[in-house]
């Protein structure tokens, strides 16, 4: 038996200094990331949680430039419909914001969830069948937090028709979009999310978010 690893205070600090500085990018700098080190990367996000070890995430790496362009433009169709929502100054703001990279990330993938994985056997899913969905996002936040450990940045992009992104990826009709991803070096790590240093919005207070009955 191999014994556990003894996680010690310097790995704890290291550990807490990276959730501190996983961000959500969408500045790329335009610099390849090595294909063993993507290879490695998603090796590493498989080890996720998954209900019943279903493992129902399915990753597109999107190749084709026809596609990426497709992407980005079906994106940018979404997010012009979404601006709209907005008035007066919320609007200037809105459209101000930089909400995708997926021109230039050098590395896009799509995430989806198989909604009837032949691994599990169904364990876990019998009254809540959305913790398949909820497995899958395990899967994109290991990936997330082991690519910042890597100096590399991951952007999730949710601004787009889950249908059209399915069909433009020519992948099974059942599977569920879960997320499209964009993966680089960021241009500018930071310690703030963007959406904070914009003036969007910040994060706020635990006591805001915990409640006690
Ligand atoms: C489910 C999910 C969907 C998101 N979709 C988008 C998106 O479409 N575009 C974007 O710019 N950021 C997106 N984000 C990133 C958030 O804006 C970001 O996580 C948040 O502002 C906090 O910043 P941080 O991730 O740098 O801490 C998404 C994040 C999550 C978890």
């Amino acid at each position: 038996m191999t014994a556990p690893p003894a996680f010690d205070p310097a790995f704890r600090a290291q550990f807490e200094l990276l959730l501190r500085w996983r961000r959500d990018v969408r500045h790329f700098a335009d610099r390849p990331i090595a294909e063993e080190e993507v290879a490695a990367l998603l090796e590493t996000a498989m080890l996720a949680p998954s209900v019943g070890n279903a493992q129902p995430w399915r990753l597109v790496r999107v190749r084709s430039p026809a596609r990426r362009t497709a992407l980005a433009e079906h994106v940018d169709t979404a997010n012009a419909r979404a601006a709209r929502a907005y008035g007066g100054a919320a609007g200037q703001a809105y459209r101000a914001l930089k909400l995708h990279g997926l021109r230039e990330a050098p590395v896009l993938l799509a995430a989806f969830c198989d909604p009837a994985p032949q691994a599990g056997h169904g364990l876990g899913i019998a009254t809540m069948p959305e913790m398949l969905h909820y497995s899958c996002v395990t899967a994109i936040h290991t990936l997330w937090l082991v690519a910042r450990a890597k100096g590399i940045g991951l952007g999730w992009v949710s601004i787009l028709e889950p249908e059209t992104v399915t069909a433009l990826l020519d992948v099974p009709q059942d599977w569920t979009l879960i997320a499209l991803l964009c993966l680089g070096y960021p241009a500018e790590p930071a310690a703030i999310p963007e959406l904070e240093r914009r003036g969007w919005q910040a994060r706020e207070a635990l006591a805001e978010r915990l409640f006690d009955r």
